[in-house]
């Protein structure tokens, strides 16, 4: 039959997605301690750019560590794989031209490496919630802190596991010394000025 090749083989570019949505696709990806507000920041950001017309999605433990990543817990291996599955999930987001948000602890200079290695550097943006350990100790959203501090969670970042500053991050908000507002408008204004 005449037009049986109408549909070559071929798989739609980035571009192709990325010009039928009007945007462009990044990944942010937030690290810092538990509780230190990266996914309140996220939300924050997430509904500024919905407001805006920009498609994004963001990645964190409830749709992660309860879903692909239920068999893995705080090792250092299983950290590793958590980070290395959440990378290769976002670049699928990012290729598809979304603006994808990454709210996870990812403790070490070397887990957030191998997380820009699999995403690409030009579409990595690291962020980092640098808000204090004894102000998330304080806070302790879910009480987490304070079964650590009585040995109940072992592992725990920041306490009984490392936690390694990012020495360069492209933006750093301690959330004890800013509004939501201003943290929510930092994130997007590094979004929509490409
Ligand atoms: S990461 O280190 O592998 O990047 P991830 O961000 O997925 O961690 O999960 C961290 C969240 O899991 C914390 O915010 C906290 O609620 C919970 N959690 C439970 N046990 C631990 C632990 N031992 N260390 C850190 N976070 C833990």
């Amino acid at each position: 039959m005449e037009n049986e090749n109408i549909y070559p083989i071929q798989l739609l570019s980035r571009q192709d997605k990325e010009a039928l949505l009007h945007q462009r696709g990044i990944m942010i990806w937030m690290t810092g301690l538990s509780g230190s507000g990266k996914s309140t920041v996220a939300v924050g950001v997430e509904r500024e750019l919905h407001r805006r017309g920009i498609l994004c999605r963001i990645l964190d433990g409830d749709n992660i560590r309860a879903g692909i990543n239920s068999n893995l817990g705080f090792s250092a291996e299983d950290r590793r794989e958590n980070i290395r599955r959440i990378a290769e999930i976002g670049k699928l987001f990012v290729d598809t031209g979304i603006v994808t948000i990454a709210c996870f602890v990812s403790p070490t200079a070397e887990l957030r490496e191998l997380a820009r290695n699999i995403i690409g550097e030009k579409d990595f943006r690291e962020v980092y919630i640098a808000t204090p350990l004894d102000e998330c100790e304080r806070r302790d959203v879910k009480g987490l802190y304070a079964r650590a501090r009585r040995g109940e969670v072992k592992d725990f970042t920041g306490i009984s596991a490392p936690f390694e500053a990012p020495t360069h991050p492209v933006l750093s908000l301690d959330t004890s010394l800013m509004t939501l507002q201003e943290e929510v408008e930092a994130v997007v204004e590094l979004i929509t000025r490409r």
